[in-house]
């Protein structure tokens, strides 16, 4: 049995959706299924349109007056596809657990002595690192980390590697993560860039397959369904149905006792991939180098209106004896932007071409000519 935790304690990565889809595309690959609802504001529970008195919280609590056994809170949704929901009592459980013994390993132990023969246990966690989270860790032997790439943070990413780290140390659980990109809005200059930070950072410890922005993920969740059986021709069904391909090759070598891919590989996967998305969706973009002298600068950033004129780690130039560089990959088109030197806003000082701006001064201006990568 696999048990598969789906974790980011970021809200709206798409944890949820990846839960509910997976454990049903799992299911449609004839593996049992049980999907356990672990987040206390019940989305899964809710977005597959069960209703539950008793839930998750029962199973968990040691206090409740309504004690159950897994077995008797799971509810059956189709064919080889069952869930153990949750609710909103679910969020007490964090005090209930507050200095008890055991308490990280509460859920791993019920899962122990469960009897039923699943395939998949999938586990949906609520959007923190509590106790409720570290169960779920505790109790997997895998993790999937749904990121967005428009949002990717590092920062949030790492902090979950350092509780899954943490685990591992000091309860002896090593479990193994993946990264999936999620919700990838193909559209967007700026998911590719993000696209190919994700991968610099964890290359071999990514699914291959990402799941794309479709809107009928999202209007399958507000009819109470699964994407299979709302749509089972929409992009998102495509994307949600290969992830479970994938995962289901791993079956002989799951995640945590698998040797890493080589990188090779899946970088060649990736960018076939990549280059499969841009052909179809994407005009062709020209590779852009702007560059500014300012040896005496401790820090520029290029601003305009390729980036919504924002200051942020993607609009840090790069120094090397005293010239600052930024690459950009950018459609044909005019863009108007400023360098930012030491906070200070200033045109290209090597570019003639110029336009008043509704301060009183001048934006440089980038012309992106067709095709040929000219500017
Ligand atoms: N690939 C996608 N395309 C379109 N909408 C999506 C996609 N993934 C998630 N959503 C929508 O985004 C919202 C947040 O997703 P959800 O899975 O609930 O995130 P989380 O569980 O991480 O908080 C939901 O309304 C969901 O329907
Ligand atoms: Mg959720």
């Amino acid at each position: 049995m696999r048990i598969i935790t789906v974790s980011n304690q970021k809200g709206g990565c798409g944890k949820t959706t990846t839960s509910i889809n997976l454990a049903a595309a799992l299911a449609t690959n004839n593996r049992k299924v049980l999907l356990i609802d672990l987040d206390p504001q019940a989305h899964a529970t809710n977005g597959l349109d069960i209703k539950a008195n008793l839930s998750i919280y029962n199973v968990l609590s040691k206090i409740t007056n309504k004690k159950c056994k897994l077995e008797e809170i799971i509810q059956n949704l189709g064919e080889n596809f069952d869930i153990a929901p949750s609710n909103i009592v679910l969020s007490t459980l964090e005090q209930e657990l507050s200095g008890e013994i055991g308490r990280e390993s509460r859920l791993c132990d019920i899962l122990k002595n469960f009897k039923n023969n699943y395939d998949y246990i999938l586990i949906d966690c609520p959007p923190n690192l509590g106790i409720l989270t570290i169960n779920a860790i505790r109790a997997a032997n895998e993790i999937i980390i749904p990121v967005e790439a428009s949002r990717f943070s590092l920062e949030g990413v790492s902090q979950l590697t350092s509780i899954i780290n943490l685990v591992a140390e000091r309860l002896n659980h090593r479990v193994d993560f993946k990264i999936l990109v999620a919700n990838f809005d193909s559209r967007l200059q700026h998911s590719f860039i993000m696209l190919e930070k994700i991968k610099n950072d964890y290359k071999n410890k990514m699914f291959s397959n990402i799941i794309h922005v479709n809107v009928k993920l999202k209007e399958a969740q507000n009819a109470g369904l699964n994407i299979l059986a709302y749509d089972k021709y929409c992009r998102g069904a495509k994307d949600y149905f290969s992830l479970s391909r994938e995962i289901i090759t791993q079956e002989d070598a799951p995640l945590a006792v698998q040797a890493p891919a080589p990188v090779e590989a899946i970088e060649k996967t990736l960018k076939k991939r990549m280059k499969e998305i841009l052909k179809e969706e994407l005009p062709k973009l020209n590779e852009i180098v702007l560059s500014l002298s300012a040896p005496d600068a401790k820090e520029v950033y290029i601003a305009g209106e390729f980036n919504n004129w924002k200051l942020d780690e993607n609009s840090r130039m790069e120094q090397t004896n005293g010239c600052w560089t930024k690459r950009l990959n950018l459609n044909n088109g005019n863009y108007r932007y400023r360098f930012v030197i030491d906070g200070n806003w200033s045109e290209d000082p090597a570019n003639p071409l110029t336009q008043l701006n509704t301060y009183g001064t001048l934006d440089s201006l980038l012309e992106v000519n067709k095709g040929d990568g000219s500017i």
